[in-house]
């Protein structure tokens, strides 16, 4: 399965690096809610690791394409890679945050404004499951310091962007401490996906809920009507991270936390962020399959269509720069079609 997940990844960005990449339209998961109701917590966690900036006011000022992939090897090193410095491998996560933070301000500046081109950034690691994230800036109400005026309106629009295609599934996160009925990611959804068929909602800051309250109503689908259901999660409080709580003991007071709670035990196996994990792991594959079809009959126009191109440029003995970097688009789209046509072959004889 992982597979499947890791052929479309690498195809996203090979098709990144040439134009056509938007009208391929490829499943991916976009993470939506209002600021610190727990988003990059939420990423963390899933990763495993500490890596993305962090503050107060807007600190995601560009969408971020983070894809996770897996290392089959359990002690494999772990490391991530941009796509605009493709070069380099980095080791040190809190190099990662810093190369997120310039490239930031490269494009959004070092003030409060907001980018629409995105970061591409992959996270090699045992501990992952395979998928493709999109974290966005979250939803402002009222614009701080020297913020333009129509910053929320600038986030809505980019935020929308991204949910209205009817490839993503909506990740929509909001904290258990306010009404999900006020929720502005759910608000957000619910206009793009009114039958919640792709929108799953993750429940943050259970643990900060008033003492004798409890969210068991939202988690078991009771409250607020989604197809693909809410799931709860608990994050790393400020105070975890202000003292460094490494991320193996959080996911460890997770789970205890689940299992313990009068309200959550009977439902903890599907509860925390491992459950999350896999449930989007497993909803990312499910659409991938849905579109493989679609994504074949692309894949071999695309790659006719490059062929055509490549043949105007005449005999292959005079090859400029162009050309060459015409030939290796086609060589890696050609395998990229051979690849895809065996993984249908192999997901259908799984099927029948
Ligand atoms: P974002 O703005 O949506 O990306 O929110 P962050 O992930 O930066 O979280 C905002 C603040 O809420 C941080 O101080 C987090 O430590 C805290 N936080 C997030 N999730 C939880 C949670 O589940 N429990 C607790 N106690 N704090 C959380
Ligand atoms: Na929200
Ligand atoms: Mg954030």
């Amino acid at each position: 399965m992982d597979d499947l997940i890791e052929l479309t990844n690498k195809l996203q960005t090979v098709l990144a690096s040439i134009s056509s990449y938007e009208s391929l339209d490829l499943p991916q998961i976009v993470v939506v809610g209002s600021q610190s109701s727990g988003k990059s917590s939420v990423l963390e966690t899933i990763v495993q690791r500490d890596f993305l900036p962090r503050g107060s006011g807007i600190v995601t000022r560009r969408p971020l394409i983070l894809q996770l992939i897996t290392q089959r090897q359990p002690d494999a090193e772990e490391y991530g890679e941009f796509m605009h410095a493709r070069d380099k491998r980095f080791f040190d996560f809190d190099d990662i945050r810093q190369e997120i933070e310039r490239e930031t301000s490269r494009l959004a500046g070092a003030n409060k404004g907001i980018s629409r081109t995105p970061i591409h950034l992959r996270i090699y690691s045992p501990k992952v499951l395979t998928l493709t994230l999109v974290d966005l800036p979250g939803l402002t109400k009222v614009p701080i310091g020297d913020q333009p005026q129509d910053i929320e309106k600038q986030i809505r629009s980019l935020i929308m962007d991204y949910i209205s295609n009817p490839n993503s599934i909506i990740l929509a996160v909001s904290p258990a401490n306010m009404d999900v009925a006020n929720s502005d990611s759910l608000k957000l959804a619910r206009q793009v996906d009114p039958e919640g068929k792709r929108t799953i909602g993750v429940l943050t800051k259970l643990d900060l809920m008033d003492a004798g309250t409890n969210a068991l109503d939202v988690l078991m689908g009771r409250s607020y009507p989604l197809r693909l259901g809410f799931i709860g999660v608990v994050n790393r409080s400020q105070q975890d991270i202000l003292t460094n709580k490494p991320m193996t003991e959080a996911i460890d007071a997770e789970e205890d936390f689940f299992r313990q709670h009068a309200a959550y035990r009977s439902i903890s196996s599907r509860c925390g962020t491992k459950y999350l994990s896999k449930q989007l792991n497993s909803i990312l594959y499910t659409r991938i399959k849905e579109k493989l079809p679609e994504l074949r009959s692309k894949l071999s126009s695309l790659v006719s269509q490059t062929q055509q191109e490549l043949n105007q440029y005449g005999d292959p003995a005079f090859t400029s720069g162009d050309l060459h970097r015409g030939s290796l688009i086609l060589k890696l789209l050609t395998k990229f079609s051979n690849d895809f046509v065996a993984a249908i072959d192999g997901t259908s004889s799984e099927m029948s």
